[in-house]
């Protein structure tokens, strides 16, 4: 079994070598995919630490390679590389995810076209080398960084994560896609407590952020979100403003969840008595997920100033819904 994961992953290098090939090396890839990555400012160096590529618009470049290079086809219909002897991946640029120690396990293809049909991005199926919700995109190039800042920046998407990195900003890993799962959080954990979430600055974004903060505290991490001006995410951002301005919004806008979460959540209700109450009693349910109680306690007394309310009316809250929870 563990000599059969072994095989799977030297067919995902191979696959790997053959997609960045195609992007360096081919008229297609250098006019269609390198000039697309070039426009959105990737330089090479950083795009060959995230192993990026291309899938030619044709169905069986690779399994013919693959093949003729002596990998078995079933091995490639295993990693989802191809179905019914056609390549899975074509016309879209790859990106690779690769594990901890930096091996390729799965794939992801970006369409080029703006054609609002077609997935923007597709990803491999799951396989014996891949399980999605085990796995946080650039977390192995991501890793000195976050060991050495004690913090990691989550964002959405694969190009986030690109961009930041290659603008001086390496503490940064996505969940791609799927939203963020307690094994992804036990998997920071090794590695930080400390994880800010720097989600889309849109409605779909914030959504993300508020079921996630829960997700990390379930885990014992310490929360804290930048929300983006509005309609812009990390890449666009940084695009943008460059680093310095970026940092320096990082810095300025970085807030613990419980004040994210409640702040949100009371501009929503406004002046109205039921729904600030809600969106109160809402925040508590969160705050009741921390763990350590002594955290729990200076979380509270921030946020106890901030509502004017009575300490005691909002630690019996506290505890109610711990209570509840058990
Ligand atoms: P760019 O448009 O290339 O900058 O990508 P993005 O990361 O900004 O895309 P977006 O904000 O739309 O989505 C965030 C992440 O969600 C992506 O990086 C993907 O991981 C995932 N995602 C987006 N669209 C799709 C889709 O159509 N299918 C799947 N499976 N995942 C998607
Ligand atoms: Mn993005
Ligand atoms: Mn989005
Ligand atoms: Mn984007
Ligand atoms: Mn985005």
């Amino acid at each position: 079994e563990r000599q059969e994961k072994e095989a799977l992953i030297l067919v995902n290098e191979f696959a790997q070598q053959w997609f960045a090939d195609q992007l360096y090396n081919t008229d297609e890839g250098k006019s269609i995919a390198l000039s697309y990555f070039k426009s959105r400012g990737f330089r090479r160096e950083v795009m060959d630490k995230f192993g990026l590529g291309y899938a030619p618009n044709a169905r069986n470049g690779l399994l013919k390679a693959a093949v003729a290079a002596g990998y078995k086809e079933e091995q490639l219909d295993k990693l989802g590389l191809t179905r019914n002897k056609k390549d899975f991946f074509w016309d879209r640029v790859m990106f690779t995810i690769h594990n901890l120690s930096g091996k390729p396990i799965a794939f992801a293809g970006r369409i080029l076209k703006k054609d609002v049909k077609a997935p923007k991005y597709v990803n491999s199926p799951e396989s014996e080398i891949y399980y999605k919700s085990e796995v946080l995109y650039g977390l192995h190039q991501a890793r000195q960084s976050v060991r050495k800042l004690d913090n990691v920046y989550m964002v959405e998407g694969y190009t986030d994560v690109i961009s930041l990195h290659q603008n001086g900003i390496e503490n940064v890993v996505a969940t791609s896609g799927t939203s963020l799962t307690p094994g992804q959080a036990r998997l920071v954990k090794r590695q930080t407590e400390n994880v800010t979430l720097l989600y889309d600055g849109d409605k779909a974004g914030i959504k993300a952020a508020l079921r996630g903060v829960d997700v990390l505290l379930l885990e014992g991490l310490n929360v804290r979100v930048v929300i983006l001006p509005d309609g812009e995410d990390p890449d666009s951002y940084m695009q943008q403003v460059g680093t310095t301005a970026f940092q320096e919004f990082l810095e300025k806008k970085r807030r613990d969840f419980l004040f994210f979460k409640a702040d949100l959540l009371l501009e929503e209700a406004g002046d109205d008595v039921a729904a600030r109450s809600d969106a109160i009693r809402s925040s508590i349910a969160t705050l009741a997920l921390v763990e350590d109680p002594l955290k729990r306690a200076g979380y509270l007394q921030q946020f106890t100033g901030r509502l004017g309310l009575e300490e005691s009316l909002l630690v019996n809250l506290v505890n109610q819904a711990i209570a509840d929870r058990r």
